[in-house]
């Protein structure tokens, strides 16, 4: 006999005679009602059992998180909260765990307790929750570019260059670390190593992406990238997934609205086919925040700040006007912001990204032109910008709860400029020397951005810590599984 999902059972139209059930046991009450979870909803099936017919022994196997078989009949359930429950004809324990040593009790845990369980803690009904919505939107990611005729294209994940220019990447090598082949000089001879030269793990497949957009027209990538910076915040991961899709013809316009319609046709996607699961985390998120100040507290419930993305347009402010707003702001003017806002030029921390979207705007923001000093060696240099005060045509978009979410740019296509900025940087052209052909050979205005996935997921769940919408976190220090 096959098995039905829950997620089936519970939207069945009619009673069932005979249905087969498997999962994993949440809880059992009264040595009767067995809560059953498979992991296809978040809603469990009440699965009664014939305690006077089922022996001792097996009543005492059904424990929180054991593997169970149950074969009965399906029938409208006199208890609240469900339509549907099954009568157990026959049960079978196909897994048996020990209640006393299981570490997801069926109670409240903390985040912390969750993440040092990584592998467990997909049992419960938070991290079941986060898990389908982030398959979803992964989904949503695929179907938006896919019927915009997007090409997706797999960039390599072993790179021979930086393409941010930040220098934060880990190296991947099959030297030895004792007898490390050397030059005459002392240096490490990567000539030695498999690849023949330095290599490391991508921190964006833009430049890639570049040179298919070149051809291809659209395109994007979705896929890992890492990132050796270390920062042990609630929104930097080591090993992350990018969204990245890059358009021939696109100038910076464009591309602000390329991400803003895809952000919010992903939340839509969400909403639309993660209803329960949305519900519950809006839920969960009430509760966690009970504990918090009120000034802490989230302004809408999720489901009201989901919809408010796609109700309203993304602001959007030049990193000028950003800067007056900023330099007026009372944080700057009492000395609060930890990097006080004086002069045009400053980069921006995420406490002003913050505090523009949370605080002055109340909406998402896309900010752009930013100084030119501050962003990538490949951003397009604005046309008649003052000599000192020179802007490129790069694009943040920051979220309430999140800030940077997206960071992309219109490309400098012209050869000429993109040199001169890359001899500024001592940026290897010979290294690049493949990226400028995209520059020798038919150049044309193209644009660009990058989502990090997690920023997405985080958003859209109401996490507040991205450990908690990856399954396997990587963060400095920390590998496990
Ligand atoms: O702003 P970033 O560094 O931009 C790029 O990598 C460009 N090459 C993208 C492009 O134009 N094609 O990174 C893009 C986004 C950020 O806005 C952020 O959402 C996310 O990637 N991100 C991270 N997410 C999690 N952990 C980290 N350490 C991240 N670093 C960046
Ligand atoms: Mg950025």
């Amino acid at each position: 006999m096959k098995h039905t999902k829950v997620k089936d059972l519970l939207n069945s139209t009619t009673t069932l005679q005979e249905v087969n059930a498997k999962g994993w046991v949440r809880t059992f009450r009264n040595n009767q009602f067995i809560a059953l979870n498979d992991g296809s909803t978040i809603n469990n099936i009440q699965c009664v059992v014939d305690f006077e017919n089922t022996p001792e022994e097996t009543l005492k196997r059904i424990t929180t998180g054991a593997a169970v078989s149950v074969i009965g009949t399906l029938v409208e359930s006199k208890g609240a909260g469900q339509k549907y429950e099954i009568q157990v004809q026959k049960l079978e324990i196909l897994g048996d765990s020990d209640a006393e040593k299981f570490p997801m009790q069926p109670k409240k845990h903390s985040l912390e307790f969750l993440r040092e369980n990584a592998h467990l803690r997909v049992r419960t009904n938070a991290f079941g929750a986060i898990m389908r919505v982030r398959s979803v939107l992964s989904f949503a990611v695929h179907k938006y570019f896919q019927e915009k005729g997007f090409v997706y294209v797999n960039t390599p994940i072993i790179t021979g260059s930086d393409a941010e220019g930040a220098g934060e990447m880990f190296k991947v090598t099959a030297l030895p670390f004792d007898n490390t082949p050397r030059t005459e000089d002392g240096k490490v001879n990567y000539k030695e190593d498999f690849f023949g030269k330095e290599t490391n793990l991508t921190v964006s497949g833009q430049l890639e992406g570049e040179t298919f957009a070149m051809a291809l027209g659209q395109i994007y990538t979705f896929g890992p990238t890492f990132r050796a910076e270390n920062s042990n915040t609630s929104r930097h991961l080591a090993e992350f997934w990018m969204i990245e899709p890059e358009v021939a013809f696109n100038d910076l316009d464009d591309n602000m609205d390329l991400a803003e319609d895809f952000i919010q046709y992903v939340i839509k996607y969400a909403l639309d086919n993660c209803g329960d699961d949305l519900k519950f985390l809006e839920g969960r998120l009430l509760e966690e925040e009970k504990s918090k100040p009120q000034a802490d507290r989230s302004e809408m419930p999720l489901l009201e700040k989901l919809n408010f993305v796609l109700e309203n347009n993304f602001k959007r402010v030049s990193y000028t006007e950003a800067i007056d707003i900023l330099r007026e702001s009372t944080p700057n003017k009492k000395k609060k912001f930890n990097y006080i806002i004086n002069e045009w030029g400053a980069d921006l921390q995420s406490e002003h990204e913050r505090f523009l979207v949370e605080k002055h705007f109340k909406c998402p923001v896309i900010l752009y032109d930013y100084p030119a000093n501050i962003k990538a060696f490949y951003m397009r240099l604005n046309d008649n910008t003052e000599p000192g005060r020179e802007t490129v045509r790069a694009m943040d978009i920051l979220f309430p709860g999140i800030g940077e979410i997206v960071g992309g740019s219109e490309r400098e296509e012209r050869y000429d400029v993109l040199i001169e900025k890359m001899k500024a940087l001592e940026i290897d052209e010979e290294e690049l020397s493949w990226y400028l052909d995209t520059r020798r050979f038919g150049s044309a205005t193209h644009a660009g951005f990058g989502l990090g996935f997690e920023r997405l997921v985080l958003f859209v769940t109401g996490m507040t810590n991205i450990r908690d919408v990856i399954p396997f976190p990587r963060t400095p220090g920390n590998a496990e599984f």
